[in-house]
Parts: structure tokens; C-alpha cells; sequence
């Protein structure tokens, strides 16, 4: 079957004019695809093609980023959402650039001790697995404001492939099949009426998955908009679902939700341009952090993977998520000290107890003076359009399914972004982060993310799209494809493709994925003192970069059925 999947996507790369290029490194997938108009690469070849068809259609990158959107939260249902939230990051054909942030927000009646028990200690699984792990879902008013602002077809041709799908169901791929599997008894147990994802029998590669009631919500939203969604029916059978599992989302939280536009951060590496996003994403801050803290040091010519680059990078890392732990959250909430987190001369500082042959423990790493671990399941989609706009969205559920609840029969499924939150100070979330007050849970307040979605300009021009899923490890993931292709002038495949490891301060180790990292790489970094810690497999970053000719090459990761489709 995986053959016969591979075939079809040859002949789609044929008929669409665009070609499979081999980047010939050892552990590339082969799968990097270059097209010379507009591109999309997703989580799914259906959301993929989708934002491929509406580009041929005359749409631009937004349109197709919110058919793609749509489309995911139907094929792609282990992160992609309409009951989640997220970051997209836009630059025009001209320059400009811009943010959405539709992250979930806390519910009016959430506290900082919601998830404790009256002694104060947390109660296991509330943030994560039930009604009150859900903040307000965003991802329906960001897809629909970016519409508004930027989009050229209309809405409803642009939602209309989604809702499509839902009804008359896609088959799944056979990692989908093993993860509906895999989490049917959650399915059964959180949910009072069995969500289209559990039948019968267990699920088979290329099994159909149509869900009626996701299409019906879905067409809620096409005629209504936001009204289809925040209020009115939809509005009415989440709060349902809240009232029968003790959640406090209401009405008045549904219809007070808003995506807000921000500017993104930017900054410079090298000579290229980063854009990415800004608090209440404490990824791009990682990240411009983990640059400017590397830029000095040669890291070329310390060499791809070797002792001393890896560590290099693993030292500031150190650094740049002690620092996350003290001073990000909501920006609404807290003035983040952000020009003098990214300032030089503090980054410098930051640096001065690195030592290139020994570790600096995390005991004696503490947040600079003027961090924790996220989750398991996020997704990240591409899309440059033939006119020279691109888009980079990072969306998420948080946990694969998010909580697994489906709300009431609106066929889709609640995210568990409270977790988010830091639900007790120093109490460690799902992905082993801590934090403090700073991001406390407070009425309407957003949960601080890591999520990093970039677009990169190389002297003034479009170069790169790119984003990871991943948790806390989403800043390094991103952060290792840029140095990937700066320092090592690798293609945008073998950037993707190849061996990642991470250090998010606490807990104090080097994690490094199975066969990413050359065995004397890793047996130095032991002696000089790293804790080494083994991981099957880090991120999924789904990636396009403009080649010299103008272009587009896409870099589908090979962890996953990422799909990198073009014309
Ligand atoms: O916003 C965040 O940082 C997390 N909720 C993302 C979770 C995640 O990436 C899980 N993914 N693999």
C-alpha cells in the first residue's frame, strides 16, 4: 500500500508539472519537490491538495493556507482543528508581514489553582483529559479574519473542499490508522456518544473516515462565519458538552473570543532576515535567542553534527529556555521585557559561561536577570503562492486529539491547551516545561506556547517557510533547519530530513534522536560532561525554500505522511 501511495504521488508530481528531486544525503526521504508557481506542504496529501487546487484557482497563499487549515482539522484530525488554536505568520509579495495569533484563551471562570485539589497538589489528568482542560477554541475567527483581511476568492469556495471531505470521507493513511487505533479507548471512555473515529472494527490503511457532523459545523461556518461557530447552534453544543463534563467554557466566552493581529518578532542571522512569532509563542524568542547566542562562533567549520557544534547549540539552548521559564506569557497580561531578552550585548552576557569542552550544569543556569516540556501533538503547514506571498502556520490541539472529548454532536474535537498553563509553579506539564506566575491560568488569559512558525528573507527576497510540531523542541527543530541551510548549505530536504537533537534546560540532558547524532558525536559530548538521552523522533517541520532560479522547493518531513504538493 505505502508503494501504491508513492506511486500516485509520482504521477500527481508529473501531472502537476513539478518534479521529485533526490538530495542524495543519507537519511533524506528523497521526498523534496520543486515547482515552479505555488506550493503547499502540510501533514496530508488530501490538506496539501487542497491548498494546491485553490492556488490554481486563483487564490493566493491565504486562501490556500485557510483552505489547508480547514482541510486538516477533517483529514488530519490529530492536530489539525477547528476546536484548537495556533500562529501564522504572513509576508506579502511586497514585504510586509504580519501576525494572527489565534491561540486558545483561558475561560472567564478559570484560576490559577483550577487544577489543584484542596491541598494544593495537582490532580492528575484534570488539565489534560477532561471538559476543564479546554481553553476557547481560536483557530475558526484566525482562518476567518486572515481571510478577510487577505484573501481573494471567496470564503466559501475556500471552505467548501473541507466540508466536502468530511461528508464524503478520505482514506487513512496508515499511521492514521494505528493512531485512531491506538487511542480508541480514550475515544470510547471521554465521550458519552462514539466520535466517528471509533467504529466497529479497528481501523485499516485506506479505510474512509467521513464525519457528517464536522461537515455540518463546518457549513455553519460557510454561511454564517464567525456567527457559525461563537454563537448559535455550534456555540450551543460546546457549552453542552461542558455542562455534561464539568467545563466551564460558556456562551459569553464563545462569543467574546477574537484573534488579535501582533507584529511578529524579527530578526537577523547571518545577513537573512527572520521573521517569526511573538509572545504569547515564546518560540520565537527561543529562537532569535538561540541565533544571536551562536552567531559569534564559526559553526560551519566546527562541522555538521560534530561534539562542538552540537554542543554549542545545546549550551544555548540552556540558556534561552531558563529564561523562558521567567519572563514569557500573555502580553496582555505581563509587559515581556522582550527588547532586552533579544538584546545583543545580553546575549553576550548569556554566553560568557560557556565553555566549548564542558557542560554548564542547569543547577547553575538560571534565568538571566533583567522555563519547561510541551506535547505531543501540533502541525505545520507551508504555502507559497506564484505571486510571491507566503504564509507559515503552526496549529495545535496540544495532545495528539487534544482531550479526546468531541463536543456534543458538532463532530470535532476539544484541544487541552490549559495544560498550557503553568498549573502549579515549578509542577512540570505534559512536556516536562515549568514556569511560574508569569503564566499562571487568569480569566481570558492565553497559555504561553512554543510553537514557531518562520519566514525567512535572504537579501530582501523570500527564502524560506517553515514550522515544527513538537512542544517544547518545536524552537529547536526550527532553529537546526535554518542553521541546517545557512551554516551547512544544506538543500531544504536534507535540512528537514536529518538527525535533530534539543536541551530545554530542565530536565538537564541532551536528547537526541535515534540514529540523528554520529555515535562519536555523541560518546564526546558524555565525556564532556552531557547527559544523553536517546528519543525515537523529534518534530515534524514541513518546509519550503525559493531556490536561485526562483523556484519553490519543498521539504516534507520524512517523519510522517507529510506532503509537499505543487504546480
Ligand atoms: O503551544 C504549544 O507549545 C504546545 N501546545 C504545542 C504542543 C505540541 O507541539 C505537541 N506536538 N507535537
Amino acid at each position: 500500500m505505502k508503494r501504491n501511495l508513492f506511486i500516485i504521488l509520482i504521477l500527481v508530481f508529473i501531472v502537476a508539472g513539478c518534479r521529485p528531486e533526490s538530495s542524495g544525503r543519507p537519511g533524506s526521504s528523497g521526498k523534496m519537490l520543486t515547482a515552479d508557481s505555488g506550493m503547499v506542504v502540510s501533514a496530508h496529501p488530501e490538506g496539501s491538495g487542497i491548498g494546491v487546487a485553490i492556488l490554481k484557482k486563483g487564490g493566493n497563499a491565504v486562501d490556500a493556507a485557510v483552505a489547508t487549515g480547514f482541510a486538516l482539522a477533517v483529514c488530519y484530525p490529530e492536530a489539525g482543528n477547528i476546536g484548537g488554536g495556533g500562529f501564522m505568520i504572513i509576508r506579502e509579495a511586497d514585504g510586509k508581514t504580519a501576525m494572527i495569533d489565534f491561540r486558545e484563551r483561558a475561560p472567564m471562570a478559570a484560576t490559577p489553582e483550577m487544577f489543584l485539589d484542596d491541598s494544593g497538589n495537582v490532580v492528575p489528568g484534570l488539565s489534560t483529559e477532561t471538559c476543564l482542560a479546554a481553553g476557547v477554541p481560536g483557530s475558526v475567527d484566525g482562518l476567518l479574519r486572515v481571510h478577510s483581511r487577505y484573501g481573494v476568492l471567496p470564503f466559501r469556495d475556500v471552505i467548501q473542499p473541507a466540508i466536502d471531505l468530511a461528508r464524503k470521507g478520505f482514506p487513512v493513511t496508515e499511521d492514521q490508522a494505528a493512531d485512531l487505533n491506538g487511542n480508541r479507548e480514550k475515544f470510547i471512555q471521554r465521550n458519552r456518544r462514539l466520535p466517528a473515529f471509533v467504529k466497529d472494527t479497528l481501523w485499516i490503511e485506506g479505510d474512509s473516515l467521513r464525519q457528517p457532523e464536522l461537515a455540518a459545523t463546518l457549513e455553519r461556518i460557510r454561511d454564517m462565519g464567525r456567527e457559525g461557530f461563537y454563537s448559535g447552534i455550534t456555540a450551543r453544543m460546546i457549552v453542552n458538552e461542558m455542562k455534561k463534563g464539568n467545563g466551564i467554557i460558556t456562551e459569553e466566552d464563545l462569543a467574546g473570543y477574537t484573534s488579535e493581529f501582533r507584529d511578529p518578532l524579527i530578526g537577523d542571522y547571518r545577513g537573512y532576515k527572520i521573521i517569526t512569532v511573538s509572545p504569547p509563542s515564546g518560540g520565537g524568542v527561543i529562537l532569535l535567542q538561540v541565533l544571536g547566542m551562536i552567531e559569534p562562533f564559526n559553526v560551519a567549520d566546527m562541522g555538521f553534527h560534530s561534539m562542538e557544534s552540537v554542543h554549542l547549540i545545546a549550551e544555548a539552548e540552556r540558556r534561552a529556555y531558563a529564561d523562558r521559564s521567567k519572563y514569557l506569557g500573555d502580553p496582555d497580561f505581563y509587559e515581556i521585557p522582550l527588547s532586552r531578552l533579544l538584546n545583543d550585548e545580553y546575549l553576550e552576557e548569556r554566553m560568557k559561561s560557556f565553555r566549548p569542552d564542558t557542560v554548564s550544569p542547569s543547577s547553575s543556569i538560571h534565568p538571566g536577570i533583567i522555563a519547561p516540556v510541551e506535547g505531543s501533538q501540533t502541525t505545520h503547514y507551508s504555502v507559497a503562492d506564484r505571486m510571491g506571498m507566503a504564509v507559515s502556520v503552526t496549529t495545535t490541539l496540544n495532545a495528539t486529539y487534544g482531550s479526546s472529548i468531541v463536543a456534543d454532536s458538532a463532530g470535532f474535537l476539544l484541544n487541552n491547551e490549559m495544560d498550557d498553563f503553568s498549573v502549579k509553579p515549578g509542577v512540570p506539564n505534559m512536556f516536562g516545561l515549568t514556569g511560574g506566575n508569569v503564566n499562571s491560568a487568569e480569566p481570558g488569559k492565553r497559555m504561553l506556547s512554543s510553537m514557531t512558525p518562520v519566514i525567512v528573507e535572504k537579501k530582501g527576497r523570500l527564502f524560506l517557510i517553515a514550522g515544527s510540531p513538537g512542544g517544547s523542541t518545536i524552537p529547536a527543530s526550527v532553529l537546526q533547519v535554518l542553521v541546517n541551510v545557512i551554516d551547512f548549505g544544506m538543500n531544504i530536504s536534507e535540512a528537514v530530513d536529518t538527525g535533530r537533537f534539543y536541551h530545554q534546560w530542565l530536565p538537564d540532558r541532551v536528547n537526541w534522536e535515534s540514529d540523528g547524532l554520529p555515535p562519536a558525536t555523541v560518546d564526546k559530548l558524555r565525556a564532556a560532561g552531557h547527559e544523553m538521552n536517546e528519543r525515537k523522533s523529534i518534530g515534524r517541520v514541513n518546509a519550503i525554500m525559493i531556490m536561485p532560479n526562483g523556484k519553490k522547493a519543498g521539504g516534507p518531513d520524512r517523519r510522517g505522511n507529510n506532503s509537499a504538493l505543487g504546480y
